[in-house]
């Protein structure tokens, strides 16, 4: 029986991941800001085969109550197997490059609140010597992007500090799996125009409670995205400078 934490427990892809986990019979633990989705998730999972949910209230950018959701979920969970933190936001970049405040507020969001919970988590699973820390990044941190780099650069500082993270917890016991995630049809994409290249939540996350149940390290989420970005890293940068994509 898993005893799973959930930050960003409300996002669909955690959702639909959270619904399968739910039918093995697992116990959650969810962290959202909306008291109202938590309920609404919380009831959702016991019908799918959960064995007890609990809930913390929590606006990401609140960074003096990320300790005390640890505490609670430790509390509730007693040991935990794994975190998924899948909280995130897709800033307006046009916005962003007229407004300092804003950029930072979006850096905050996507980068340093998660930043916090993988150093809390990290300490946290170091000292019980098990677990897993995972994490629903994007292939937008491979290469900045002039039409999404706020975005990008935040998830791409997340892959480096995860990669030094697992190089740091080697030999703990502890792994930390990095999830690329190429387009997904979510809340966050729903104004973008959909094509071949795009997925569906339930049809990503199967794969990505296989590579959280047996990684350690870095997966594309579809496999053919390591290819795409591949491709998009070795364009030089002459060429890449004057292309739109
Ligand atoms: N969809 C894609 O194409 C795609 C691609 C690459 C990576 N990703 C990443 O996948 C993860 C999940 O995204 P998704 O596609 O499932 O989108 P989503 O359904 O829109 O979920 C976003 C989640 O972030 C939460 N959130 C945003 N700002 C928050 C804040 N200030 N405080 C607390 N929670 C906050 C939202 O809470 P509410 O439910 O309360 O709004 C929601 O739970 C994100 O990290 C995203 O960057 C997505």
């Amino acid at each position: 029986m898993k005893k799973i934490m959930i930050i960003g427990a409300t996002s669909a892809i955690a959702e639909s991941c959270a619904t399968l986990w739910a039918k093995e019979g697992c116990i959650f633990f969810l962290v959202g800001r909306s008291q109202v989705k938590i309920d609404q998730l919380t009831k959702k999972l016991i019908i799918q085969g959960a064995i007890a949910v609990s809930g913390f209230i929590l606006d990401i950018n609140d960074f003096e109550k990320h300790q005390k959701a640890l505490d609670t979920a430790s509390d509730f969970l007693g040991s935990i197997d794994i975190v998924l933190i899948a909280h995130g936001n897709l800033p307006d970049q046009k916005r962003c490059t007229q407004s300092v405040d804003l950029t930072l507020r979006e850096i905050s969001t996507n980068a340093l609140s998660t930043v916090s919970f993988l150093t809390i988590t990290c300490k946290y699973m170091k000292n019980q010597q098990k677990g897993t820390i995972s994490l629903l990044s994007s292939v937008a941190g491979d290469r900045g992007r002039g039409t999404n780099y706020i975005y990008g650069s935040a998830k791409g500082m997340l892959n480096i500090f995860c990669e030094g993270m697992r190089q740091e917890l080697n030999g703990y016991g502890v792994k930390i799996v990095t999830i690329k995630l190429g387009f997904v049809n979510t809340p966050m994409t729903l104004k973008f125009k959909k094509g071949i290249l795009w997925r569906k939540p339930q049809d990503i996350s199967k794969t990505i409670i296989t590579i959280i149940n047996h990684g350690n390290g870095e997966y594309y989420v579809p496999g053919f995205w390591r290819a795409i970005m591949w491709v998009i890293k070795i364009i030089p940068n002459f060429i890449f400078y004057r292309i739109k994509i």
